[in-house]
């Protein structure tokens, strides 16, 4: 797996809010950002420290995660809005200036950015925008309050909703629920998914990702542990308004690398399947490419493109 790196700018933004703290500080509020996740609680996101806290070890995997599902867009989006943006991931993937929606008043911009302090179960009215995103956010509302905001999200969503979630039996139903309402609105799923039929993986194991990112000095004092990347494991969704489907399958497991074959499992239109690419089968360079998560085949000129 290739290592995303952070933009240097986010790195220095990161260190710079952290630098207001003692490392003590920042460790202790960590520990409890990362029991609350254990415990399947939001973490309270109350106080500066916390704040702080959250940007140094969270913000650089939720951008990373993010940034790979937009690399799935066909186009550059000249609007962007994020639902439940906390310190701003998507004013770092957008490539335009990003509108930042949160109810939490208190997160420091670390990217300029417009911000706008609301409650995503009362919405204020918001003008449509070319992508409408939703980064960790489902799984922190009530089960109830979900299909009233996707609703409204993908209103919002002038050309694509993105979705973003842990990669996690959890974070897989909230986005299962999320492209089985997305797609009785309409919606056509480019990303991950092939195909615009049943989940296939539904029921036996859940589908999901992972992302590497390089830790920081920092974040490694705050996180412990001494390996210089960390895993990020993250479900998403991808859903086009008028965009064709790409149509390719999806690789969904590490490929299977033996003497003299590759083994994909890939996600197509009538289900899960596995291929085996042998070294004389025209694809092989191909597959010796590939990795999870790809797009199957995957086109030459994309090599490295979706990796930041
Ligand atoms: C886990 S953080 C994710 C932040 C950011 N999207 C990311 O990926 O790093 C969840 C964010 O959702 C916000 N949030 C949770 N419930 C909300 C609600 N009902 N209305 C508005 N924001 C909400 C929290 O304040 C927090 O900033």
């Amino acid at each position: 797996m290739q290592t995303a790196r952070l933009p240097e700018e986010l790195s220095e933004a990161i260190q710079e809010q952290c630098a207001a703290f003692p490392t003590g500080e920042l460790a202790a509020a960590a520990a409890q950002i990362s029991e609350a996740y254990r415990r399947g609680l939001p973490p309270r996101l109350e106080t500066a420290v916390m704040r702080a806290a959250y940007a140094a070890t969270r913000l650089p995997a939720t951008y990373a995660a993010l940034a790979r599902a937009a690399a799935e867009l066909p186009f550059t989006p000249q609007s962007w809005l994020d639902l439940g943006a906390g310190p701003g991931a998507a004013a770092w993937v957008a490539p335009c200036l990003a509108t930042l929606v949160d109810s939490n008043p208190h997160w420091d911009d670390l990217r300029p950015a417009r911000r706008i302090c609301a409650d995503l179960e009362r919405l204020p009215d918001l003008q449509a925008h070319d992508v409408v995103s939703l980064c960790y956010v489902l799984d922190e509302l009530p089960p109830a309050a979900r299909p009233g905001l996707l609703d409204e999200a993908w209103r919002l969503a002038r050309r694509a909703l993105i979705l973003v979630e842990p990669g996690t039996p959890q974070g897989f139903a909230a986005m299962l629920e999320a492209r089985r309402q997305l797609l009785e609105a309409g919606a056509r799923l480019a990303a991950p998914c092939p195909h615009q039929n049943p989940c296939p993986v539904e029921g036996k194991e859940w589908c999901h990702f992972a992302v590497r990112v390089e830790r920081s000095r920092l974040h490694r004092q705050l996180k412990g542990g001494s390996l210089g990347y960390e895993d990020e494991k993250f479900c998403y969704l991808a859903a086009m308004r008028n965009e064709p489907p790409q149509g390719r399958a999806r690789i969904l497991r590490h490929p299977e690398i033996r003497p003299g074959w590759i083994g994909l499992a890939l996600c197509r239109d009538g289900g899960v399947e596995r291929q085996q690419i042998r070294r004389r089968d025209a694809l092989w360079r191909a597959a010796r490419k590939a990795s999870w998560g790809d797009p199957w085949p995957k086109l030459p000129r994309e090599d490295d493109g979706g990796r930041q």
